[in-house]
């Protein structure tokens, strides 16, 4: 064998096996310190720590979400409420207005006719009625609404047609304690302090009327006048 033979002679391989094994003994990590071991349970216990304060910012966060909704809600249902309560309506029967047909009011001269509905008595007076005995200013005659109250203790009123008084047939009579009113209101005997008050009254078209039960007026010695002109 020459020289060059021996020189060329590939260099005898190393098995990868064995070689990747050489390079794995090299690279496994050291076998831990004392003070990496500290270490690690120091990063551990801030990670705990860490995990803790992110619950306690959660439950927080749901507490005062949870608080502003209660507020908000309760704000809102007051508001509500007090919209509700201002917010005008249109009152049905007795403090609002009560519509009466043609057909149920009375003729000039006639019977008052009781409208239960508005607490009131719809009466038509003839021109100068309503008055007695120098009680009452005498009018011209028409529609009146009379509030059924009596003005002295709040009884209600009825129309007696049948009663005789100061030589007179029909008269309101209070069955409490005698106070006695004209068919236009006036009193002319008993402890009442005034007249029967009055109702806001209005013809419609048609001969039908409207009366305004919340618009009273209190009742004085010119009810009579207080008549509004009605003809069918
Ligand atoms: S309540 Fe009508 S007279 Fe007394």
């Amino acid at each position: 064998m020459s020289e060059n033979d021996e020189t060329q002679q590939p260099e005898e391989q190393v098995p990868e096996a064995e070689g990747a094994e050489a390079k794995g003994d090299a690279g496994a990590a050291a076998p831990a310190t004392p003070m990496a071991r500290v270490d690690d349970r120091i990063v551990a216990k801030r990670a705990r720590e860490r995990s803790g304060e992110q619950r306690e910012v959660t439950r927080r966060a749901v507490l005062r979400t949870g608080f502003f909704a209660t507020m908000g809600l309760t704000l809102a249902a007051g508001a509500l409420a007090s919209w509700n309560f201002m917010w005008p309506r249109k009152l049905a029967g007795f403090g609002g207005v009560v519509s009466v047909s043609a057909e149920r009011v009375p003729k000039p001269g006639g019977d008052p006719v009781r409208v239960v509905e508005g607490k009131f008595w719809l009466v038509n007076l003839k021109p100068e009625e309503g008055t007695h005995g120098g009680f009452g200013e005498t009018g011209q005659g028409g529609l009146l609404a009379l509030y059924q109250k009596c003005p002295h203790l709040g009884c209600t009123v009825p129309w007696r047609p049948t009663f005789e008084f100061g030589g007179k047939t029909g008269w309101f009579r209070c069955p409490c304690h005698g106070s006695t009113y004209t068919k236009g209101g006036v009193r002319v005997f008993g402890p009442s302090p005034r007249p029967l008050d009055t109702m806001e009254i209005s013809v419609k078209s048609g001969g039908g009327v409207e009366v305004n039960t919340g618009a009273i007026t209190l009742g004085g010695i010119d009810n009579p006048k207080r008549a509004v002109p009605y003809t069918t």
